[in-house]
């Protein structure tokens, strides 16, 4: 009879011990009773940028990365982005259900209602250079944000928690918006409550001098999809940096501000701008096998490649090669386009990428839609922010109510130097390897 346990010897001393599994996984603290004297701390486990270790227990995501599969609160990601809209994936996220029609309706009333700043935030941005990069401007005023709103400190309180994520949900567009203006030097365009979410980012992003700006109906629904498939992805790095700050019952601001700094690398959010980087870099058809011999040599990684999770073709990038045509429709075709579908075709068929199990990622394609759509580079991953938000509010809300969740604390496997004593500077050598260091 199969037991849902593991048996462990320890061939240090030969006793043996029956750890327990439970929903496919044993808890790395059972380990610490496996000692080789009484005072010994107990065996680790180590696991450097977290391969194999389960940091929670979630009920918002689900991803099969062999198969390709997504899934918001059970809801394939492929009907959602058919058939929802942002805000409602939003409150699915966040409340586990999707709204009744009163329910979506008062949701929406809420996020419209908040999407105004303070007047003294627009000082801050002020205060940036020209050409500060509007990812950085969003991360320090997303914390900024605490400050007008010690509320948020309350985080056991439910109310409390609503008013944030009605807040957060609203005002991330706003601040994105007006750090592109501040960018280019253009005056803030301020909410439209008349216009949908996604219309109105595009009104704060790109009104000029008429008097009610109109969004394109295909952009504006292109771009609440885009914001649908990047709204959750379980235990990714930026929602990681959320969960860890959250743990020490930091004010959900901050918390953002974490993530999105997070999500800044060129490694995650900062993908989808490398990707367009890169392809205008390759420049022509022509071009591409030479770039994939340098990828192949290791000098370059192809960027909107590969996935820690995905080993097979990420399901929203499909969605986004279709939504890409639609797009193109409007706004003519992205001259970034061929050479994309080429140096995929390419590299579908390298065996390089494919014993590597390197598949198109969210962002190989988003970057080429953005700039379709008028979005400057620097701009995407603070559309990836946006489009994140929700996941991470619902993150943060998941941990703390997880009576398991303490403050998040890894261990470490100490390499360093044994005890010794201090040398006064006067008597130390001046070798080579302490001069280089000072200079650091
Ligand atoms: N191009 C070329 N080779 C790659 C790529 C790539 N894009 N990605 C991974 N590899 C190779 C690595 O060189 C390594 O090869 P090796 O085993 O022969 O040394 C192997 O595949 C495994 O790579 P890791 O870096 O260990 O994989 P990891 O799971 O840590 O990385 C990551 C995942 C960061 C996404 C990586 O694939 C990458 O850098 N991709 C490019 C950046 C990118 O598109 N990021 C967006 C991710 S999606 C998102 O955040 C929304």
């Amino acid at each position: 009879m199969p037991q849902d346990t593991l048996t462990i010897i320890d061939n240090r001393t030969g006793k043996k011990y029956e750890i327990p599994i439970s929903e496919g996984a044993m808890r790395a603290t059972d380990l610490r009773q496996i000692k080789t004297s009484p005072d010994d701390f107990g065996l680790l486990s180590y696991d450097p940028s977290f391969n194999n270790t389960a940091s929670c227990r979630s009920a918002i995501t689900y991803i099969d990365g062999d198969k390709g599969i997504l899934r918001y609160r059970g809801y394939p990601i492929e009907q959602l982005a058919e058939q929802s809209t942002f805000l409602e994936v939003a409150y699915l996220i966040v409340k586990g259900e999707l709204p009744a029609k009163s329910h979506l309706k008062a949701f929406v009333s809420n996020i419209t209602h908040h999407t105004i700043i303070h007047e003294n935030i627009k000082k801050f941005i002020d205060g940036f250079h020209y050409d500060a990069h509007p990812m950085g401007i969003l991360v320090s005023t997303v914390g900024a944000l605490s400050t007008f709103y010690p509320d948020a400190k309350k985080i056991f309180d439910a109310e409390s928690r609503k008013v944030q994520t009605h807040r957060l949900i609203a005002k991330m567009p706003t601040l994105a918006a007006f750090a592109y203006r501040h960018s280019i030097g253009m005056p803030y365009a301020y909410p439209d409550n008349d216009l949908s979410y996604t219309g109105n980012f595009l009104n704060m992003m790109f009104k000029k001098t008429e008097l009610k700006y109109k969004p394109n109906p295909v952009l504006e629904r292109a771009l609440d999809v885009l914001f649908i498939l990047h709204a959750d992805h379980e235990q990714n790095c930026s929602t990681n940096a959320m969960r860890v700050v959250g743990s020490s019952q930091a004010d959900p601001f901050s918390a953002v501000a974490a993530a999105s700094a997070a999500l800044y690398g060129p490694l995650h959010g900062g993908a989808n701008e490398a990707v367009v980087r890169m392809l205008n870099e390759i420049g022509t058809v022509a071009a591409i096998p030479a770039y994939i011999e340098r990828v192949k040599a290791g000098e370059v990684r192809l960027m909107g490649f590969g996935h820690r999770i995905y080993k097979n073709y990420d399901p929203r990038a499909k969605i986004i090669k279709r939504l890409a045509d639609e797009v193109f429709a409007v706004t003519g075709k992205s001259e970034l386009i061929d050479i994309a579908v080429e140096l995929e075709r390419i590299a579908l068929q390298d065996d390089y990428f494919i014993s590597h199990k390197l598949y198109p990622n969210v962002d190989f394609y988003s970057g080429i839609i953005y700039q379709a759509m008028d979005f400057p580079l620097d701009m995407y991953p603070v559309l990836f922010a946006i489009g994140r938000t929700p996941g991470w509010i619902a993150q943060w809300q998941e941990m703390l109510l997880d009576k398991e969740q303490r403050i998040a604390r890894p261990r470490q496997l100490y390499i360093g130097a044994e005890c010794r004593d201090y040398v006064p500077v006067a008597q130390r050598a001046e070798d080579a390897e302490g001069g280089a260091a000072a200079n650091h």
